[in-house]
């Protein structure tokens, strides 16, 4: 049985990858996604948007015009996808979350809500991203103590947040690895006289350019050597297919809180 999936921000640049992904995948069904109600794309059917050709379904305006799905998988915007997962939590309908950029007090709010619906909270839905994750896991757990760390990421013109949550939360497993509050040792931008490096700190650094898909690093340096693990993305369909994954996945969880490292089998 296909598991039936609806699209929340069709219209976006992740949206349109998303309709793809969700009409190409041969578990899933797309039943609806949605635009605003201000959108110019209100009832225009969801495979033209996504450059696929027609496929006879209209975006809705109306969350409640997309009943029958039992996944709803979000890419909006922070206040968008907070209103969201109040209506999923009335329906009982599963959340997969793309959104990026929420505060810790945001997080806890979706957190509460996972007590009567499944959520999948992924900054970074590509399979490669969560890989590098465990790597991370790894590297730190071998070599983090006496290396210095940093993390860049570079991200299209368009980005509103920075840095980007996958970098956030590459930051948060090698923090966590080491045993540090990444509260207190992260380091975001360095401008002026600002000394030498302390060495438990874990350096951000952003660019913001063009049409730059995403693109992530983190520098394990030592004195002679340095360990750099990279990940790039050259498309957005990698987010869009691991997005579906994640839908799939998360169709049969029970309620609760949940991230990729959940969806892949990677805990
Ligand atoms: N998890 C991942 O792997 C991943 C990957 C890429 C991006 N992201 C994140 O996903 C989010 C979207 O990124 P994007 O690049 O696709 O941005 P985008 O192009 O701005 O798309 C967001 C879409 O959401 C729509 N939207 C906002 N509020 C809405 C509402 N109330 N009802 C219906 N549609 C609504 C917007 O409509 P309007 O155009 O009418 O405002 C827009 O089409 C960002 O937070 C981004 O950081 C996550």
């Amino acid at each position: 049985m296909k598991v039936k999936v609806a699209i929340l921000g069709c219209s976006g640049r992740m949206g349109r990858n998303l309709i793809q992904a969700a009409v190409e995948h041969q578990s899933i069904k797309l039943v609806g996604g949605s635009v605003r109600e201000s959108s110019s794309f209100v009832n225009f059917d969801l495979g033209e948007l996504a450059g696929i050709g027609a496929i006879g379904q209209k975006t809705s305006t109306q969350l409640n015009d997309l009943l029958d799905a039992d996944v709803f998988i979000d890419f909006t915007s922070i206040e968008t996808t907070l209103e969201n997962i109040n209506w999923c939590q009335q329906h009982n309908k599963a959340l997969v979350i793309g959104t990026t950029g929420f505060s810790a007090e945001q997080v806890k709010v979706i957190e509460q809500a996972s007590n009567n619906m499944p959520v999948i909270l992924a900054p970074n839905t590509s399979v490669g991203v969560n890989l590098m994750f465990k790597l991370l896991e790894i590297t730190a757990k071998a070599i983090g103590d006496y290396t210095d760390i940093e993390i860049f990421e570079a991200h299209h013109r368009f980005k509103k947040d920075a840095p980007s949550g996958t970098a956030v939360k590459m930051g948060q497993v090698i923090a966590d690895t080491l045993g540090r509050d990444l509260n207190k040792v992260a380091v975001y931008g360095r401008e002026g006289i600002t000394g030498e490096r302390k060495k438990e700190t874990i350096g951000f650094a952003t660019v913001r350019a063009g049409d730059i898909v995403g693109e992530h690093t983190a520098f394990f340096a030592d004195i002679g050597e340095r360990l750099e693990i990279t990940h790039r993305a050259s498309s957005r369909m990698t987010f869009a297919l691991g997005a579906m994954r994640a839908a799939f996945w998360l169709s049969e969880a029970d309620n609760g809180y949940y991230d990729m490292q959940d969806v892949l089998g990677l805990k």
